[in-house]
């Protein structure tokens, strides 16, 4: 399981990209964890720090001098991804710290939509004066019916174009034109006119290549290999806004953000005039960088001048280039083409403006040549408009859709360093146990220091890949339990779900103990979340399946059984060294209103006052998106036991051809981490299952056992084999 900051667990960065109201959950976990309470007015408890209320009542001056009678704040950036400290805008003006709210402020009231999973977060955040509304609560409004009857007639609403996504902007257009409220954008956001103290600057952390021998195809490749995609849809221009896309289209990393190795930028590749750009922070500086050990400098890496320019090469007189694709030709001014010149990529490198980025947006799609212009989902508002709607195309990119298959050097990677993760955890949980059997007091917060310590010694390691979930006892019931300083107990679970950096791939692992004697209903919960993790590991299937097939109702029955289910997907992508939850693929079928890919956004859109209903705009869901060979998923079954416990079992794995009557696909497995023995009822496991478990431990053992004797580690040798011993499984 892994979640964003803030412990949120997001899967479509796109802006305020919440989701659809639709059918209030029924079911356990909603009962247990989900606050009744639908909306809530923060009376008391105002800040001391009056900084904040000095901010929104200074945005609420600029609204007054702009004639605005609200201002809706996504809480986004202009790329539309995760929120460094610079990009907290709304935190800035009302202490709500958490990633899903959308809010809209007036003269005198502020209001704040978010989901089930943040309410309680908001309430405890946010400064007083401000009203809370949970999304797909009985008496919550949605945030255009709130404008509607806090505004009077004909009042006007803003909001800054930087910062809503394209499909947000026309749902609001519609709809507020139906309400005849008038819908202004605003370009330099009124939280940038009067936040300019006490801010954090962009980051712009080292930036670091991504070697051949990881990344299996040079970024020349890659450009190549999107220009013939753009050709399919006669696109000439393509637009990246996506953070991943572009580190995975110029195989580069760097760590603007804790776990992400992501570097803000934007990207323009224009396929007529053969003009690539990217936009990076602190550009000058950083093109001077080295990016790997041998001394290679950036602009050198990119083909580029040491400022960022490129030479175009010159034609003879009465001639002139044109370019296609990475072909130059120079062609007569009566367009009759002469000797085509093929010419080396290189990359105009510029600083990093959203507004010098909006002009060369709009410079590029104005010509007439070109013929689509292609943005993503995660496209804002103030890049799409400059777009003639007829040249626009909104889908998946093909970065987006290329990097989604791992190549087999990527794949190869991820083996190994899934590989070593799994030979440091098994290393460090036989010396865990050994520590509790000595009667050692240990403490969750210490482990979780210690864990994150111990394997950055292994090779390529590369920092933490997510928010830490560690716990033991009452606190492993929730999905994001707070690390504290609990000692570990004999009886209870013990929760371990952190995953890693290395640069040769990403890791995301979960396993639970118990290292006393565990009761009949841990083993039984934990039989059963192993049972479901086998059933999906099992699953072959035709081409033209998608995650929300796999996500089916076989794969969760041993859960079901017994009236239990867990709230969210069973298995998110990784990028291969890169987020550690990517699109475009989602293994999931879940409707629940707090957590679904489907931004039907009903609790922003939804509109009682309109006089007939409106079509709002969706994002596609991930989950609908075809699985290919090469894909890497996580599979993780988990447990949340209002009262009790809670518990996850979680492996990655990668999708590969299968041995079927048929052309099918298969899985193969990627962590190589034993189960708990005397947590598994082997009488409840079918003989496909047993079968599994015994391939799985034999690969186990041909995997690991090897290295941990290279590390001379005889205690965690027979940790191993004392639990891949099947012996217990045939009884
Ligand atoms: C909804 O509002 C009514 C009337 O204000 C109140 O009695 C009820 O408790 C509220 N329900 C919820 C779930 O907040
Ligand atoms: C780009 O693709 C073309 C056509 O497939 C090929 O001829 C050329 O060598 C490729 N260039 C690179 C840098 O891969
Ligand atoms: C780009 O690469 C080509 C071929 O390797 C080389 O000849 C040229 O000098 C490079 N240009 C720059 C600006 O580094
Ligand atoms: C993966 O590990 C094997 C065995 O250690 C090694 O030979 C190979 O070079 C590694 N692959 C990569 C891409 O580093
Ligand atoms: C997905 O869920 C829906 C609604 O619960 C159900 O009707 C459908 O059969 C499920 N799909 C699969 C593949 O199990
Ligand atoms: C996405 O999936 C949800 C849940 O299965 C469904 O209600 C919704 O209509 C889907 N959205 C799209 C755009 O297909
Ligand atoms: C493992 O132990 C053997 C024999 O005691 C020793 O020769 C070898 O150097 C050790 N290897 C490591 C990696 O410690
Ligand atoms: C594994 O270790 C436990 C505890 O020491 C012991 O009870 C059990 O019999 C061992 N299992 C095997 C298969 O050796
Ligand atoms: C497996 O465990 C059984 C008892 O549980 C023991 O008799 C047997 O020797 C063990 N096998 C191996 C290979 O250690």
């Amino acid at each position: 399981m892994q979640c964003l900051q803030n412990g949120l667990k997001l899967f479509v960065l796109i802006a305020c990209a919440l989701i659809n109201g639709a059918t209030s959950a029924d079911n356990q976990y909603s009962r247990d964890f989900i606050p009744r309470e639908s909306v809530h007015v923060k009376e008391g408890h105002c800040h001391d720090d009056q900084t904040k209320l000095n901010r929104l009542e200074d945005v609420r001056r600029l609204m007054h001098e702009k004639k605005l009678d609200a201002y809706i704040i996504c809480n986004v950036n202009e790329n539309l991804g995760k929120l460094k400290p610079h990009d907290r805008r709304l935190d800035s003006i009302s202490g709500f710290s958490g990633r899903i709210g959308t809010a809209v402020i007036t003269l005198d009231k502020a209001a704040l939509w978010t989901d089930g999973r943040t309410f309680q977060s908001a309430i405890d955040d946010v400064d007083c004066g401000w009203t809370i509304y949970r999304k797909g609560g009985s008496n919550s409004t949605s945030l255009v019916d709130w404008v509607y009857d806090n505004t009077v007639d004909g009042s006007s609403v803003g909001a800054c174009p930087y910062l809503t996504s394209l499909v947000w902007w026309e749902n609001f257009q519609t709809i507020f034109k139906e309400m005849s409220i008038k819908f202004i954008p605003v370009y330099e956001d009124l939280i940038d006119l009067i936040w300019t103290k006490n801010r954090a600057p962009l980051p712009n952390s080292q930036i670091y290549i991504q070697p051949l021998q990881f990344a299996g195809e040079t970024w020349q490749a890659k450009i190549n290999r999107t220009i013939q995609k753009m050709a399919e849809r006669d696109a000439d221009v393509l637009v990246l806004t996506n953070l991943d896309e572009i580190a995975w289209l110029f195989n580069l990393r760097a760590r603007d953000f804790p776990f992400d190795p992501y570097f803000i930028s934007f990207c323009i590749i224009n396929a007529k005039n053969g003009v690539i750009s990217l936009y990076l922070v602190n550009a000058e500086e950083r093109l001077a960088s080295t990016v790997d050990s041998s001394g290679l400098r950036l602009y050198q890496f990119l083909n580029t001048s040491v400022v960022g320019t490129c030479v175009r090469p010159t034609c003879k007189k009465n001639t002139r280039i044109y370019t296609n694709g990475n072909m130059d030709t120079c062609e007569k001014i009566n367009n009759i083409a002469t000797e085509p010149v093929h010419r080396t990529l290189c990359v105009d490198v510029r600083e990093y403006n959203p507004s010098t980025f909006k002009d060369d947006v709009s410079k590029a799609s104005r010509d007439n040549r070109v013929r689509k212009v292609w943005v993503s989902w995660s496209c804002s508002e103030a890049f799409a408009e400059e777009i003639p709607q007829e040249k626009l195309i909104l889908d998946h990119t093909p970065p987006m859709a290329l990097k989604a298959a791992k190549n087999e050097a990527e794949l190869e990677g991820i083996k190994n360093s899934t590989l070593r993760d799994s030979v440091f955890l098994t290393t460090y949980f036989a010396g865990l146990e050994k520590r509790m059997k000595n009667g050692d007091t240990l403490i969750t917060k210490d482990l979780e220091v210690e864990i994150k310590k111990l394997r950055q010694n292994e090779l390529y390691n590369n920092g933490p890949s997510g928010v830490s979930l560690l716990g033991s006892g009452p606190m492993t019931q929730h999905l994001f339990p707070k690390i504290t300083d609990d000692i570990v107990t004999e009886n209870d679970i013990f929760l371990f779900d952190m995953g890693s950096q290395y640069l040769d791939g990403t890791t995301d692992i979960a396993r639970c103990f118990v290292f006393g004697t565990p009761n009949e209903r841990q083993k039984d919960i934990y039989t059963r979340l192993l049972m479901t993790q086998i059933n999906l590991a099992m699953k072959t299937f035709e081409a033209g399946t998608t995650g929300r097939d796999l996500d089916s109702d076989d794969v969760r029955e041993p859960l079901r059984e017994i009236g239990v289910h867990f709230p969210h997907e069973i298995g998110h992508m990784l990028a291969a060294h890169g987020a550690i939850v990517e699109g475009p693929a989602l293994i999931s079928n879940i409707t629940e209103d707090w957590r679904s890919d489907v931004p039907r956004d009903r609790h922003i859109f939804e509109c009682r006052k309109c006089k007939k209903p409106q079509d709002v705009a969706k994002i596609p869901n991930w989950s609908e998106y075809v699985l290919e060979e090469g894909m890497v998923f996580s599979n993780e079954p988990s447990f949340y036991g209002k009262g009790e416990f809670g518990m996850r079992l979680e492996n990655t794995m990668f999708i590969t051809t299968g041995q079927c009557e048929k052309p099918c696909f298969a899985f193969r497995q990627l962590v190589f981490l034993p189960y708990e023995p005397n947590l598994i009822k082997p009488e409840l496991f079918s003989d496909h299952q047993k079968s599994w478990l015994k391939d799985y431990y034999g690969m186990i053992e041909q995997l690991v056992i090897p290295q941990l004797q290279a590390r001379n580690d005889s205690t965690a040798i027979a940790w191993l084999l004392n639990r891949t011993n099947v012996t217990f499984l045939n009884n």
